[in-house]
């Protein structure tokens, strides 16, 4: 690691560059156990995202949807559903964060099909398993702004006890530069994006704020897209709004087991679950702030045709 670009600032300063993008040590040496490790199978879903895209929401929509067998009914009345005495995070765990942390060598044989992991790597990052079985992937990212808040947020709360915290424009100048945790931000985003139009079939592309707008629709999609789809039956049973009413903000922020505790990776369980908003970053970033986000996306991304 000690050969490896180094970044300084309390976060930064344990940021490392490996295959192009920003990691702890701590990240890094799952990120190497994980691509080593792990053997995808062809019915995995990988849920891919930027930090503090959704992830957590995501998690909670994908572990409902494709587990819904088991619980037929009114899910949000279900007083056992894993949802409602889980952490999302708990249920469906990052490879690289949680599994091959700590150069663990996981023993996934307890985990039933359709498996599903989590990740935040970058596409050349992941796993040679993961490219070459039929798994599929759910990528989710945020735009820039709401994503630099949160993440800045976050990472203020999860800084050592006995260090400050960082300024909003330090942080802000190093995600512009690219360093940020799995940053740079436009190249993460940029290569799901590249691959999910080669490879509509195995990689859907989705964003946040389109998430919030439509999220019937979206979790529909999804659930096409995995091979889930609503039966008529299910539909009747307006299976689709439980599913979204059990995994909304409100709901899940509001879970005991969501509000108070820790997860394994250390983090507190609460800072997953902040405002849920689209445009909070109106509240945080200045006018030449949004000028700059919005011209390294147009640099960066418009010309390959996304936009946030
Ligand atoms: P904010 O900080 O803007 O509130 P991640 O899960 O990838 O770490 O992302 C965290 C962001 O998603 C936070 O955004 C958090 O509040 C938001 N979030 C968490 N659960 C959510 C949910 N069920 N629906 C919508 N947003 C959610």
């Amino acid at each position: 690691l000690s050969s490896l670009p180094k970044e300084k600032g309390w976060v930064a300063s344990h940021l490392y560059q490996y295959q192009g993008f920003w990691h702890t040590s701590r990240q890094l040496q799952g990120v190497l156990s994980c691509q080593q490790g792990f053997q995808a199978q062809d019915t995995d879903i990988l849920l891919v995202t930027t930090p503090k895209s959704g992830t957590t929401w995501l998690k909670a929509m994908l572990f409902a949807l494709v587990n819904r067998a088991q619980y037929p009914n009114d899910i949000t009345s279900q007083q056992q559903h894993p949802l409602l005495a889980n952490n999302p995070h708990d249920l469906v765990p990052f490879l690289e964060l949680k599994l091959y942390a700590d150069n663990h060598v996981p023993d996934l044989t307890s985990f039933t099909s359709p498996r599903l992991f989590s990740t935040h790597l970058p596409p050349l990052s992941l796993p040679e398993s993961i490219k070459c079985s039929a798994c599929k992937l759910v990528y989710l990212c945020r735009n820039p702004k709401d994503t630099f808040v949160s993440l800045w947020h976050f990472t203020n709360k999860l800084r050592p006890k006995d260090i400050g915290t960082n300024s909003l424009e330090d942080t802000f100048d190093r995600f512009c530069r690219g360093v940020s945790l799995y940053g740079p931000f436009w190249d993460h985003v940029l290569g799901y994006w590249k691959e999910s139009l080669e490879n509509p079939r195995k990689i859907l592309f989705l964003k946040y704020e389109e998430m919030k707008e439509k999220p019937d629709e979206h979790l529909r999609r999804i659930a096409q897209f995995l091979g889930y789809p609503f039966s008529p039956e299910e539909e009747k049973l307006r299976l689709v709004d439980e599913i979204l009413g059990l995994c909304s903000f409100d709901t899940l922020s509001k879970l005991e087991v969501n509000k108070s505790g820790q997860l394994l990776s250390g983090e507190e369980k609460k800072t997953f679950f902040r405002r849920g908003e689209v445009g909070d970053w109106k509240n945080f970033l200045s006018a030449e702030m949004e000028d700059r986000l919005d011209q390294i996306s147009e640099q960066k991304l418009h010309k390959f045709g996304l936009k946030f």
